[in-house]
């Protein structure tokens, strides 16, 4: 049964849990736990089922890494953070202590490391991951921060280990180490600005003030690795510093790739010689991969597969089944989130030894592990969000060789109740309508519209006037047929309960639905949000730039001409836009104007509305209503201004904007 096995058999007189460790037996218990009624409110005495189960994991190593550098979480709430993990059946917590906006662990040689890089200035209008800054003081109402010291590492680490859990310190280097340089200077290039966050690869003092805190973090923390981060180093600083030229010619090394591959092999060299492995992101692989590094796969699964294939041992961790900061529904109610899309089924369909890897060096992946950043993630309960459910999917993928979507789904029914006796706030993307097909039928002038959520398990209500679906509303029974200009909202509901988000598409079938666009200027082919009939196909782009519904506009505005097909008598024009400082260059217009006419030749404009700049980063959808008086046209010109140029506090300045528009109605 190896040493996480165990064989559970439960008989009218008693339950026996046998295993070879206790590992065996703490997971044992986890699943006598799972038996347990959840409909109960009495536990004195309940019933569990008569079994006989021999289970053990397809892997050793089943892995949730947390980032608490972007955001902290206390002690206590890491301690609960750990629980969550033990019940899934998780046996390795990667903590990620340290990253460019904040340093989190004591470290008794440096202690500014703590004193100062812990405390960001949170700085307004800025995402907090952006551009660290150290904190006047630390009671300032714009410091924002905290530390784990010696002393509580401790008492987490036993924790952990009294739950089978082994904790794995991260300490970034060479790159992500903002909040670090900002206190020691010294160890960045000569040149570089002080919080530039790169460590010199040609100074030794770099490499002994780095050992000094390994030989700390590896007296703290018992496991066999130790992390050393080495993702996403940024190699200008190093191509223009004297010493790291020195230490190219010295060491004969061709580039700063090898460079890069220099400093990963030198530390490797250091925590092998503590009797320690050392782990790194996938980017040690450029320039040479050290002898006898772990690779952790983050970027896909290419750097996994070619570790493997040569021999070294691989943690597969890639962000498109990884990354529990992706956003896990297709909803604009959804918390801001990283990246793409990561839904509970697609973390579900993870397998950590990819085709590629040749049978004979299977050996070497290890397991598998989901990575949760938290540049937008400050509360506990968002964070629980973005862990659960996916945290069940995750642990299946890592532990069971027989994967079954339609057992996992209908035994998360009872999870969800498990999580709710919990107080877990687990989230209910997975129970979220969204929209299937949508079809106009323009002989008959309707619109049927077919619905899915991704767990199909529970019913899903719907209304046609706006108002709030209830169990008292239509029930969904396949597709829905609208015949009238409605406003549609959805939602599941289980055991009497909304659960999820409402789907709400205002204004379907209005007055532009059956009609033509004909464009003024082009919009870009890489971002046509499906062609001539996006902006009336009565699909709605939600509030994140990688949806393929926004049709784009570079540095061009957004001019077109809607053929109503027939005279209407209309009073209204409506359009989404959408914005994303922080990581697009889609910006509002700066004005938009509604011209209307009767024979297509001569416009008279009805409408105009400027739209002042905002500068809120994180994504978010304008609507744009306009009224006008009600008049008979067939013909309405749209013109969306575009800003041309990214303003001068925009991360791109300077570049070309882009507008970005779906769904236009007109009523
Ligand atoms: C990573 O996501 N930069 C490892
Ligand atoms: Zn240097």
């Amino acid at each position: 049964m190896g040493k996480e096995g165990y064989k559970l058999n439960i008989n009218s007189n008693e339950v026996n849990i046998t295993a070879a460790s206790e590992n065996g037996l703490f997971y044992g218990i986890q699943t006598l736990l799972q038996m347990i009624p959840t409909n109960q409110s009495d536990y004195k005495t309940f019933e569990i089922p008569s079994v006989e189960i021999i289970d053990k994991p397809a892997f050793s190593w089943r892995g949730i890494m947390l980032d608490v550098s972007r955001h902290y979480q206390p002690k206590e709430y890491i301690k609960q953070f750990i629980d969550i993990l033990a019940f899934h059946k998780i046996n390795t917590f990667h903590w990620h202590l340290t990253d460019g906006i904040g340093w989190r662990i004591e470290i008794d040689q440096y202690p500014l490391l703590t004193e100062k890089g812990a405390f960001r200035k949170v700085k307004e209008n800025k995402n907090p991951w952006q551009e660290f800054e150290l904190a006047a003081s630390k009671t300032s109402p714009d410091t924002y921060g905290g530390f784990y010291t010696k002393d509580d590492i401790k008492e987490i680490i036993e924790y952990a280990s009294s739950r089978y859990i082994t904790i794995i310190p991260e300490i970034e280097m060479p790159g992500h180490s903002e909040a670090a340089t900002f206190c020691y200077p010294q160890y960045i290039c000569k040149g570089a600005k002080p919080g530039s966050g790169i460590y010199c690869a040609g100074n030794d003092e770099t490499f002994i003030f780095l050992q000094n805190i390994l030989d700390e973090v590896i007296e703290l923390f018992p496991s066999q690795y130790i992390h050393i981060g080495g993702d996403e180093v940024g190699k200008e600083q190093w191509a223009n510093c004297p010493k790291c030229g020195e230490r190219k010619k010295k060491e004969k090394l061709a580039d700063e790739h090898e460079l890069q591959s220099y400093f990963i092999k030198r530390m490797e060299k250091y925590i092998s010689s503590k009797g320690k492995k050392l782990i790194g992101w996938d980017e040690i692989l450029e320039g040479g991969l050290a002898e006898n590094a772990t690779v952790m796969s983050w970027t896909g699964q290419e750097g996994g597969i070619k570790a493997a294939n040569s021999g070294h041992d691989v943690i597969m961790s890639p962000i498109d089944y990884c990354y529990l900061d992706h956003y896990q529904g297709y909803n604009n109610n959804e918390p801001q989130g990283w990246g793409g899309y990561n839904g509970l089924k697609r973390v579900y369909t993870f397998n950590p030894i990819p085709e590629a890897v040749m049978p004979e060096n299977r050996k070497y992946i290890l397991g598998g592990q989901a990575n949760l950043w938290t540049e937008n993630i400050s509360k506990t309960e968002h964070l629980e969000y973005m862990l659960m459910p996916r945290l069940a999917a995750l642990s299946e993928a890592v532990w069971n060789n027989e994967k079954d979507w339609n057992r996992f789904k209908n035994n998360l029914d009872v999870q969800f109740d498990r999580y709710n006796k919990m107080g877990y706030n687990y989230s209910n993307s997975s129970n979220t309508p969204m929209i299937k097909s949508c079809n106009i039928d323009s002989i008959n002038q309707s619109l049927s519209i077919e619905l899915y959520t991704e767990l199909d398990l529970y019913p899903i209500y719907y209304t046609l006037d706006g108002s709030e679906p209830t169990m008292s509303s239509n029930l969904y029974d396949g597709s829905i047929n609208i015949t009238n200009t409605s406003d549609l909202k959805a939602a599941a509901f289980r055991k009497n309960k909304q659960v999820g988000y409402i789907l709400e598409l205002p204004n379907l079938l209005n007055k532009a639905t059956l009609g033509t666009v004909s464009y003024i200027t082009s919009f870009n082919e890489k971002y046509s949000g499906g062609g001539a009939t996006a902006l009336i196909d009565n699909k709605f782009a939600i509030k994140r730039g990688d949806d393929k519904n926004w049709q784009g506009f570079e540095k061009e505005n957004a001019e077109f001409i809607i053929d109503l097909g027939q005279e209407q008598e209309i009073h209204e024009f409506n359009a989404n836009f959408f914005q994303h400082i922080g990581s697009t260059s889609v910006m509002l217009p700066s004005k938009v104007s509604i011209y209307t006419s009767l024979n297509g030749n001569e416009y008279t404009l009805v409408k105009d509305d400027c739209i002042a700049y905002n500068p809120f980063p994180d994504a978010f959808i304008e609507n744009i209503n306009l009224t006008f008086d009600k008049h008979k046209a067939r013909f309405v010109k749209v013109i969306a201004v575009n800003t041309q140029t990214l303003p001068s506090d925009h991360p791109r300045k300077g570049a070309n904007a882009w507008v970005f528009i779906d769904e236009v109605s007109i009523n």
